[in-house]
């Protein structure tokens, strides 16, 4: 669904992405891990051409970006949403407004349609019927979701959430992971999760894929990373948030491997 060939990218010669290689398979959730700075929101970036590459080519849904004329490149992220770090809703708008925005802008559907399509997506995300409240009566969870919320009225086919779980307590980071697994499978959708949370990278991923000093270091199920003999990859999981559960795993792993020896 999204491909990445060899994608350089340098701000002011510093170089960040120096040649990344990867490819996104549809309707599964891959999640984007790394540490702080590598180049995770930089390379989410580049699937809807907020961030052009230096080198290289990203294809979407078999479409060569940067051969896009803008009119095309509108077209194409009308199938692309992106859920940002930190919410960015506008808080002087109602949910709903929030929400109505960007459709009121790119298509010619009715009121009482762009209502209707307002309302089924909250209702996706369990907040039905809140489409008069405004951000600042909502909780750091509420909040999420309606970003989400707002990420779905257009029905993209590819869903990006940049750090989903960030600033949450664990069980509301919890209940956005199972969101975001849910709604992949119900819409069936193609989801990107960048994160830094290795608890929730195990909860949503099918497929993971590590960002390490400008490439990608490991692409595999969660489970095999888990057990990855790779220094560099033992190191990050062991500074990473949310890796004790992770740990657990790995000694569950190893007197398993053990006991048939
Ligand atoms: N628009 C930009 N202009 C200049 N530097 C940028 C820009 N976006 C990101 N960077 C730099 O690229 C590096 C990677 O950033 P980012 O992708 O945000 O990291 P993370 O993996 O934490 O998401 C950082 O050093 C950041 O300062
Ligand atoms: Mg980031």
């Amino acid at each position: 669904m999204i491909e990445f060939i060899n994608i350089k990218k340098s701000f002011d010669g510093h170089r960040v992405l120096s040649g990344v290689d990867l490819k996104i398979e549809k309707g599964l959730v891959t999640a984007i891990i790394g540490g702080s700075g590598t180049g995770k929101s930089v390379l989410l970036k580049h699937i809807i051409g907020l961030i052009k590459p230096d080198g290289g080519k990203v294809i979407v849904d078999g479409e060569d970006i940067a051969s896009l004329s803008y009119s095309e490149l509108v077209r194409l992220r009308q199938k692309i949403s992106m859920v940002f770090q930190n919410s960015a809703l506008f808080d002087s708008l109602s949910v709903g407004e929030n929400l109505s925005m960007g459709i009121k802008r790119h298509t010619r559907l009715k009121r009482s349609e762009i209502d209707k399509e307002v309302s089924r997506a909250l209702e996706l995300v369990g907040l039905k019927g809140i489409e008069d409240k405004f951000p600042a009566e909502l909780s750091g969870g509420m909040r999420k979701r309606v970003a989400i919320a707002r990420a779905l009225v257009i029905k993209p086919d590819i869903l990006l959430y940049d750090e989903p779980t960030t600033g949450l307590d664990p069980p509301r980071a919890e209940s956005i992971n199972k969101l975001i697994s849910g709604l992949n499978e119900k819409l069936g959708i193609t989801s990107v999760v960048v994160t830094h949370d290795m608890y929730s990278m195990f909860q949503v991923a099918d497929q993971t894929a590590m960002l390490y000093d400008g490439v990608i270091r490991f692409y595999g199920a969660p489970e095999q990373i888990a057990v990855s003999t790779d220094p560099v990859i033992r190191e990050f999981l062991k500074s990473a948030s949310g890796c004790k559960w992770l740990f657990n795993y790995n000694r569950q792993e190893e007197e398993y491997a053990t006991a048939q020896i």
